[in-house]
C-alpha cells in the first residue's frame, strides 16, 4: 500500500481583485496525482508560487481538496473525523522556522507536540534526546531558539515534527 495517494488534485482559493472589484477564483494546483511508498524520499521541485507549499499542506490535512481525492495512510484527507489522525501521520515543517518554534528552550519547544499529544513525560524525555540526535541537536538542548542562525532554527522546527513521529 502506498503511505500516500494523490488523485487528481485540483485546488482552487477565491481572492478579491480590487482592479475588477470582484471574488476572482484562481487555482493553485491543478490535476496532480502521484503516490509515495513508505520509505521514500521525494523532492518536488517548481518555481517560486508553482503550489509546492500549498501541496503539502494538502498531504498534511491543513488544506482540502476542491476536487479530487488525497488518502494519507489509508484516510481520505476530506472526512473530518480523521484529520487529528492524519495529523499524526503527516508531519510539516514551514520554510521559516520562526513561524513553528514557540519555547524559550529548544527542548520546550520540542516536547510542544508530543506534550499536546498527551504523551506522558518519561515518554517525551526519550523522544526529545532522540529527536535532536538525528538533527545533530543534541548540544543545544538548553538553548534558546532565539540565540541560534536560521538552519539551526530549521533543525529545531524538524526535530519537535519528529518528536512526534509522525
Ligand atoms: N488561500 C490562498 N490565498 C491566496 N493565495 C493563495 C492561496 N493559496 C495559494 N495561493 C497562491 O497560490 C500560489 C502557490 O503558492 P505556494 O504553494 O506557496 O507556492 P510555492 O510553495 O511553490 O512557492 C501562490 O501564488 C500563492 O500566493
Ligand atoms: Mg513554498
Amino acid at each position: 500500500m502506498n503511505l500516500i495517494d494523490v488523485k487528481n488534485l485540483l485546488f482552487k482559493y477565491k481572492m478579491y481583485s480590487g482592479e475588477k472589484e470582484e471574488v476572482i477564483e484562481h487555482t493553485a494546483i491543478d490535476n496532480i496525482s502521484l503516490s509515495i511508498k513508505k520509505g521514500d524520499f521525494v523532492g518536488i521541485l517548481g518555481h517560486n508560487g508553482s503550489g509546492k507549499s500549498t501541496l503539502a499542506k494538502q498531504l498534511a490535512a491543513l488544506l482540502k481538496p476542491s476536487s479530487g481525492v488525497i488518502y494519507v495512510g489509508g484516510m481520505d484527507t476530506a472526512k473530518e473525523e480523521q484529520i487529528l489522525d492524519i495529523r499524526k501521520t503527516a508531519g510539516l515543517v514551514f520554510q521559516n522556522p520562526d513561524n513553528q518554534l514557540i519555547g524559550n528552550i529548544v527542548e520546550e519547544d520540542v516536547a510542544f507536540g508530543p506534550e499536546n499529544m498527551g504523551i506522558p513525560a518519561e515518554e517525551i524525555e526519550m523522544r526529545i534526546t532522540k529527536a535532536l540526535a538525528s538533527t545533530g541537536m543534541t548540544a543545544y538542548r538548553e538553548a534558546s531558539p532565539g540565540a541560534l542562525s536560521g538552519g539551526q532554527k530549521q533543525k529545531i522546527a524538524i526535530s519537535g515534527v519528529l518528536a512526534m513521529e509522525p
